[in-house]
């Protein structure tokens, strides 16, 4: 396996780039399905995920084009219905193909998508099969795997008894192409959903309410094919503002839209961290006291489950107690016995909330990443902890920020890359 090795407390400086939004670009990618025509996408992160949703692409017949942070994409003869398990198991956002090659063709197969452990043991996908058969798909499910028929889609009312993101995104794109009105109820509200409305709908979809909870979809008989710039990644901006704020660092991100994490800066102005902002970039200023927050993670614009990890590691550096509550995910705290380990003081009540006592210096550890938000936030403790550090399985973090340690590199991280 793959580790970084990170000499921690170097100074940093400099500017980082943000690259485009994973959780956008894995959303479009399949929705091209919905077209027979090209649809080409830029901004395109050079990630695992992003390399394993395009194999999926041409597992099932499409033509893919890709130079370095774009690609077109040509999906006019779809040759199988059936999602090949071995790309499938190996990230949960594989789940997004169903709808569209179901709308489609009139007919899907999938085993259970793969993925980080972060939710309480394999992700359910309930709301999706729900969703799929209100829209009227028949399902039957064989040997692990689910086959879903529908000759043609109508448009229905669903209401998600969980917020899902995904849930949301899969159901939406799926009724443009169902016949007649669907309307969808307790909708996700992430940017990433209106950027592929928005996408959609200039494409020939009739998407309206994305962003608010309740979205209606007008069934559409044809999609076109067409252009999409993926929208700037908040997690890794509101991810290199921490690493700035908890290593007291000067740090310009660029290529950013910092009123997608408005609840982190926020925050930032209520513990005493300094930044300027522009548009399009954020500049964190180093600010040495900080103090503790409490957090609860919520769906958008609540505070991202996504930045939990990261936030958790910046309040073993602020003064006094903060009471970490993860609402979303069950297992998404268990890195923090990790960072215990590392000389913070952390006091798990239960799997979903943590009480931090700030500020303790961190010392190196050799750790392991569970998860991909988990790993960048022991990247981030790393590089303030004193000594070196290892952390392996870096596959885990690799998948979700693209060239990590070389941008780190750039600011000033000693970090290392050993294969
Ligand atoms: C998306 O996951 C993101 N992934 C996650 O980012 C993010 O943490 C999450 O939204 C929450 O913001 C992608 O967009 C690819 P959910 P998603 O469905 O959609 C439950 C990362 O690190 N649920 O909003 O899979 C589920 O168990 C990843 O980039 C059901 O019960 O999350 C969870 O408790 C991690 N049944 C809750 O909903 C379902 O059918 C929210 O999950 C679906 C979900």
């Amino acid at each position: 396996m793959s580790k970084f090795v990170i000499q921690g407390q170097t100074p940093l400086k400099g500017q980082i780039k943000v690259n485009g939004a994973k959780n956008s670009a894995l959303k479009i990618i399949p929705a091209s399905l919905l077209s027979e025509e090209t649809v080409t996408i830029n901004n395109l992160p050079a990630i695992e995920d992003i390399k394993l949703s395009l194999e999926i692409i041409k597992a099932v017949g499409g033509v893919v084009n890709r130079q370095d942070h774009q690609c077109s994409i040509s999906t006019k003869n779809i040759q199988t219905t059936s999602i090949p398990p071995e790309l499938a198991n190996k990230f949960r956002a594989s789940i997004m193909f169903v709808g569209p090659i179901l709308a489609r063709t009139g007919e899907v197969s999938f085993p259970h998508p793969g993925g980080c452990v972060i939710g309480a043991g394999v992700r359910p996908i309930d709301l999706f099969l729900e969703g799929f058969s209100a829209l009227g798909a028949t399902i039957h499910i064989a040997n692990n795997y689910y086959h879903l028929t529908a000759k043609k889609l109508k448009g229905t009312e669903y209401f998600f008894t969980t917020v899902s993101v995904t849930g949301t995104e899969a159901l939406m794109m799926t009724a443009t192409l169902a016949e007649g009105r669907t309307t969808l109820k307790n909708c996700a509200m992430e940017p990433e959903i209106v950027a592929l409305a928005n996408y959609l709908n200039t494409q020939g979809a009739k998407i309206s309410g994305a962003g608010t909870p309740t979205i209606t979809i007008e069934g559409v008989d044809y999609i076109k094919g067409g252009n999409f710039t993926v929208i700037p990644d908040r997690i890794e901006t509101g991810t290199f503002a921490i690493l700035a704020a908890a290593s007291q660092t000067e740090l310009l991100i660029t290529n950013c839209h910092p009123d997608h994490i408005a609840i982190l800066l926020n925050i930032f102005h209520k513990i005493g961290v300094r930044f300027e902002q522009g548009e399009n970039w954020l500049k964190m200023l180093p600010s040495p006291k900080i103090k503790a927050y409490n957090i609860k993670t919520h769906e958008y614009p609540g505070f991202p489950t996504d930045l939990q990890s990261p936030y958790t590691v910046l309040m073993t550096q602020a003064q006094g107690l903060s009471i970490i509550h993860e609402t979303i995910y069950d297992r998404r705290l268990l890195f923090t016995d990790m960072l215990t380990q590392m000389g913070a003081n952390i006091i798990m009540c239960d799997p979903h909330r943590v009480v931090v006592n700030g500020p303790t210096p961190l010392h190196s550890r050799k750790l392991t990443s569970p998860d991909l938000r988990a790993g960048i936030a022991m990247v981030i403790a790393a590089l303030i902890a004193e000594g070196t550090t290892e952390i392996d399985n870096i596959y885990q973090i690799e998948r979700g920020y693209e060239a990590l340690a070389e941008r780190l590199q750039a600011i000033g991280v000693n970090i290392h890359r050993i294969d």
